[in-house]
């Protein structure tokens, strides 16, 4: 039997839940073409989706939830579509703030804001002021975000602090994995558990690799505009069947090992 929204739902509710699911969101210009619509019309459709997702993980429990909206290579788009995703986005965050208010969703955003379109910075600015002492879910958008120039601004940002605290033992020293994550655009949040890809593409393209190094992987041929409350039950279904070493080892066979002693 398929596996419907109600049957997966009250599975997903006994098993353990990911503390952080981040989403490389593709398909919506496939989706828009195969319906002979223009690619707006796609990622329209997906603004849609991400409303629907964002919603769904708040009455799941998911505390952090991660959104690929634009990357670092995004820019070398044609124009209008440039300018089409930040409209998109200024209407999402214009139309759902309240709702984030009212759901206790702390907006936080990764990536170089500098290059971001001045009213969208306004509107982010905002609506991370408004939201930012909100506990119930963390909504990570990610814009003009790529992983490569997360781990670049942490270096500069790792060498100015140490410059500056003129402390010359400290300044050559070989940083400790913690500086380093103190320094990346999502400091503070948890590491991803769970990273799944829509459309059918099974790659990371710069999206949060060193949050991502122990992720559950998880591809679906579903467009982004198509996906889900039943799509992100299905990928936590098969998060909550994986068996996750860390490099360690499995409970069953520690317990082997300890028989064998
Ligand atoms: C990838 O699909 C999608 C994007 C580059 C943009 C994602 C943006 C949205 C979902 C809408 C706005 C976001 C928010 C947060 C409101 P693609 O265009 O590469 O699809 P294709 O591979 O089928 O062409």
């Amino acid at each position: 039997m398929a596996n419907s929204k109600d049957t997966v739902y009250p599975l997903i509710k006994e098993g353990k839940l990911p503390r952080h699911i981040a989403i490389i969101m593709d398909g919506n210009g496939r989706w828009a073409s195969e319906r002979g619509l223009p690619r707006m019309e796609g990622h329209r459709a997906g603004a849609n989706a991400v409303d629907k997702v964002v919603t769904c993980c708040r009455k799941t429990g998911i505390p952090t939830l991660s959104l690929f909206a634009f990357s670092t290579e995004n820019w070398k788009r044609p124009d209008n579509e440039v300018k089409a995703l930040f409209d998109l986005l200024n209407i999402y965050l214009k139309k759902k703030l309240n709702t984030m208010i009212k759901n206790e969703i702390c907006l936080r955003i990764s990536g170089d804001t500098s290059r971001i379109p001045e009213k969208s910075r306004k509107l982010i600015d905002s609506a991370i002021q408004k939201t930012s002492s909100f506990t119930g879910m963390t909504l990570n958008i990610c814009i003009n975000y790529g992983s490569r120039d997360e781990l670049l601004c942490a270096i500069e940002k790792i060498i100015k602090n140490r410059i500056s605290s003129g402390d010359i033992k400290k300044i050559s020293s070989k940083p400790e994995w913690r500086e380093i994550e103190e320094n990346l655009y999502t400091s503070g949040l948890p590491d991803v558990d769970l990273l799944i890809r829509t459309a059918g593409e099974q790659r990371l393209s710069n999206f949060l690799l060193l949050q991502a190094a122990y992720a559950e992987l998880y591809f679906t041929a579903t467009g982004w505009p198509d996906f889900s409350d039943q799509d992100i039950y299905l990928a936590i279904m098969e998060f909550q069947k994986r068996i996750r070493k860390f490099g360690g080892l499995n409970e069953k066979n520690k317990t082997m090992e300890k028989i064998h002693e």
